[in-house]
């Protein structure tokens, strides 16, 4: 099967070395194409490179449109009459729908599907969420996982709920980052122990709580039940993170959600 990868930024880079240092994909296999050719260089030993973004999609099974917005119209344009009916198309952008892909892409139907992925692919531990269209068979979607499964888990939903999706696995090595960052910033005005060290202590504490959630089967207020006794230090703590976190989180996906439709709308307005 004939993987080819458009777009050699962050997340086609990404991808193309999961799929080749998993060994799922050989470097005859790997088609990659980008705009600019002088950033291909350094794949060319695991990887086949392409002469352009058509010549790649004539010979590729699936091909993953790893492309802004902005550039996807025009790539699609470029390569609809080459493609062949059963190549699976898988876009990574979230604000082009299935229904502009589609218009994009003349002749017949066409097997689309969409990936997010997480930077944290980088330590295979990536939720992917992925959607189809409704022309994608059963055994495309195993391919697809099979590829996919090398980055971390994969979560299948429908495309509606592909921006809630990413703002939650997405986005949210960003949000995390940025709380806890707060929190160590915070905490630095009250101690000597190094920088390195406090942030050390607290990423050992924040993944060692999400294995304790995950393998014990507890909430978050279960967390803060077994921690946080009545009247304890704890308790201080966590009394002003429920009363004054909940409006920064309200507005956080408030904002982000208003960003998120403003950029579709934008990008869906080129295919009108
Ligand atoms: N970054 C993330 O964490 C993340 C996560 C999930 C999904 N996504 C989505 O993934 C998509 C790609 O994001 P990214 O962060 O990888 O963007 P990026 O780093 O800007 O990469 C885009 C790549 O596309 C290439 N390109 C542009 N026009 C092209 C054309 N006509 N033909 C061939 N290649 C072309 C660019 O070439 P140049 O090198 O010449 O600019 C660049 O290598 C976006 O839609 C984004 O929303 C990103």
């Amino acid at each position: 099967m004939n993987v080819g990868i458009i777009g050699f930024g962050s997340m086609g880079r990404m991808m193309a070395e999961k799929f080749a240092a998993s060994g799922l994909v050989s470097k005859n296999s790997l088609l990659l194409a980008s705009r600019s050719p002088e950033k291909l260089q350094d794949a060319k030993k695991w990887a086949t490179v392409a002469g352009s973004n058509s010549e790649l999609a004539a010979s590729s099974d699936i091909v993953f449109l790893c492309l802004r917005p902005f550039d996807l119209k025009g790539v699609l344009e470029e390569i609809r009459d080459v493609l062949r009916p059963e190549t699976l198309v898988v876009s990574l952008n979230g604000s082009v729908s299935f229904a502009n892909l589609e218009k994009s892409l003349t002749g017949g139907a066409r097997r689309l599907a969409k990936v997010i992925p997480s930077v944290t692919a980088e330590v295979d531990r990536s939720q992917t969420l992925v959607c189809y269209n409704d022309n994608v068979t059963t055994e495309d979607k195993g391919n697809l996982k099979r590829l996919l499964s090398c980055m971390g888990d994969i979560i299948e939903l429908p495309e509606n709920e592909m921006g809630m999706g990413s703002e939650l696995v997405s986005c949210m090595p960003g949000f995390i980052a940025s709380i806890f960052d707060v929190l160590v910033k915070a905490a630095e005005e009250h101690t000597k122990i190094p920088h390195d060290q406090v942030v050390r202590m607290v990423l050992q504490t924040m993944i060692a709580t999400g294995e304790l959630m995950l393998k014990k089967d507890m909430s978050f207020e279960d967390v803060v039940k077994r921690v946080a006794t009545p009247g304890g230090i704890t308790e201080e703590g966590t009394k002003v993170v429920y009363e004054n976190f909940p409006e920064t989180a309200r507005v956080l996906f408030e904002k982000t959600l208003q960003k998120r439709k403003m950029t579709a709308e934008k990008a869906e307005a080129q295919f009108e």
